[in-house]
């Protein structure tokens, strides 16, 4: 039976280049999944888009002097740019900038405020009174009030995950101009958040299939008592909030990004899908599952926020699972935005090829403990995993059969003991593989694979066929058959992961179209079918590039 698989992927701020935190902590899981459930023959809809909204845009455009717009519409492209080049497949990456997210967001604000999930307050707000205006939650920096960490920001600490509001912030001061901010009444809708207390718990309480991780943050985080929280702010750039006297307000970022994956749904099955009502077998069909994948300082955003979001406008699926990563370290440092400390994926892509880095972030993904990366690293497991032990086993045994065969798969004797062993770990291996896939934990997914690239390559030194062929051609073209159909098993189960060269694998195998196209399952390579010109699939990486982007960092 087809399922039908919803994929949200946290959506970056248009404020900045991706860099590999980025791609280790959301899109990669969530591309790989994408693609083995699209390969199993599933329904995936797998969506994200730039957060355009919200005062980390605004913040960098006056930094830079320029205006929001421009700024979005520079990351937007970068972005997109991106994707492809990483092979990140969304069925669409959007904007939050959209004329149809602002109706959707507006029309989920109006249900809630109609369902009496929202309401007004009047507050005290941080105002600086040498800037002159009410300043948003990011634009005031202080004293974390639950762990103490003097680098908090007014919307969350970064030390401790917790969302924050402004004003709880000890010692707090502008960000612009350093001042103490001072207190002033402005009104704000409040979203209920304390009204789904109950329905929460009981809820993320039966979801045996999150991550400890995930499970335990939101947790400690509904322990401590859902507050209501301010979902409307005083500030022009972001979408406008739907009711008279509110004209200079606009709805708050995250309350209104979240709802990019119904907007996003609903723009897909209008623009691409061509059936306006298409995202609603993913939306409101009960047998469809739906995923988010983010790094986990977006957890409690997907686990309390939108749930109780889609609590309130009811009618909608509640995540099944929230696969949340951990954080990627660079070379030993916490990665840090200001500090130059990251790696820049535009500029990654400028110098190296996809699926080195695809491969590097899945072998070490921080999915249950934060993971380094480092150049070393880097260039060592690129060296010695990638290139000599899938890419030679590729190499050696497509281009020896290549040369000594006609350019075709040689026709087998009898398989023995060692060769059936082999075929059945390679079918066995796919089924793993898949089942690991199925259940987030890609790391064990991908070691399981290249664990099956190391016993094939055990498996031809023991044959031999480069020595066999003079004494017994037939020896040597049953174990190079065999070589052929295992190395066929792995460029379909490692394609999630690595894209581009099990394409390439595909085609030195002699088949036509994409390896997407022929699913999850053991695809036989017959004895006679032609073979193309085999080509390296990787490049060794010499040494000395561990120095120079190691400068890179920090500068
Ligand atoms: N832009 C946010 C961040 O980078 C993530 C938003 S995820 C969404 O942390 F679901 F709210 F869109
Ligand atoms: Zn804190």
């Amino acid at each position: 039976m087809t399922e039908r698989i919803f994929i949200g992927v946290a959506w970056p701020y248009a404020n900045g280049s991706l860099q590999i935190g980025h791609i280790a902590g959301a899109n990669l899981p969530a591309d790989i999944f994408a693609r083995y459930h699209r390969l199993k023959g599933n329904e995936v809809l797998m969506v994200s888009g730039s957060d355009q909204h919200g005062t980390p845009i605004t913040i960098e455009a006056e930094k830079t002097g320029k205006t929001p717009q421009e700024i979005v519409d520079y990351y937007q492209r970068e972005f997109t740019e991106c994707w492809q080049k990483i092979g990140i497949t969304f069925d669409l990456f959007t904007t939050t900038g959209t004329k149809n997210h602002a109706e959707v967001a507006q029309d989920i604000f109006l249900k809630l405020l109609e369902k009496g999930y929202l309401y007004r307050n009047t507050i005290s707000q941080s105002y600086c009174p040498k800037c002159a205006r009410f300043l948003p939650d990011r634009y005031v920096e202080g004293t974390c009030p639950f762990c103490k960490d003097p680098g908090a920001r007014g919307d969350q600490c970064d030390a401790c995950g917790r969302p924050l509001n402004a004003v709880e912030l000890i010692k707090p001061y502008c960000q612009v101009c350093k001042t103490p901010p001072i207190l002033k009444e402005t009104e704000h809708f409040f979203l209920k958040l304390s009204a789904f207390q109950e329905k929460l718990e009981k809820w993320a309480g039966d979801q045996k299939q999150w991550r400890p991780n995930v499970s335990g943050f939101t947790q400690r985080y509904l322990k401590e008592g859902l507050r209501d929280r301010a979902i409307t702010r005083d500030i022009e750039w972001g979408v406008p909030v739907p009711v008279k006297g509110f004209e200079n307000k606009r709805l708050y970022v995250w309350f209104e990004a979240v709802i990019g994956y119904l907007s996003a749904s609903k723009q897909w099955a209008r623009e691409i899908a061509g059936d306006e009502d298409k995202w609603r077998s993913f939306w409101e069909d009960k047998t469809a599952k739906t995923y988010y994948f983010m790094g986990k300082d977006n957890i409690p955003f997907h686990t309390i926020i939108w749930p109780a979001m889609l609590m309130g406008y009811e009618g909608l699926n509640l995540p099944y699972d929230v696969p949340a990563n951990e954080f990627l370290n660079i070379e030993g440092r916490k990665l840090s935005k200001s500090r130059h400390w990251a790696v820049w994926l535009p500029d990654y892509l400028s110098r190296y090829d996809a699926d080195p880095l695809r491969y590097l972030l899945s072998i070490n993904m921080p999915e249950t403990n934060d993971t380094d990366f480092s150049w070393r690293g880097f260039v060592q497991r690129n060296n010695d995993e990638l290139v000599a032990t899938y890419g030679n086993l590729v190499n050696r045994v497509l281009t020896f059969t290549y040369r000594n065969f006609d350019g075709k798969v040689p026709e087998p004797g009898a398989l023995d003991e060692t060769d059936k062993n082999l075929m059945d770990s390679a079918d066995a291996c796919l089924d793993k593989v898949g089942e690991a896939i199925s259940r987030c934990s890609f790391k064990q997914a991908i070691g399981a694979a290249m664990a099956l690239a190391q016993q094939s390559n055990r498996y031809l030194d023991e044959k031999a066929p480069w020595k066999k062929i003079k004494e017994d051609k037939q020896a040597a073209a049953t174990s190079l058959y065999v070589a052929i159909n295992v190395i066929s098993r792995l460029k379909t189960m490692l394609s999630p992961f690595l894209p581009f060269s099990s394409q390439k694998v595909h085609e030195y195998l002699g088949f036509n179209g994409k390896v997407e196209d022929y699913g999850w399952q053991p695809q036989a390579v017959k004895p006679r079918q032609s073979l193309c010109q085999p080509q390296p699939l990787f490049k060794k990486l010499d040494d000395s590039i561990i120095e120079e982007e190691t400068k890179r960092l920090g500068t």
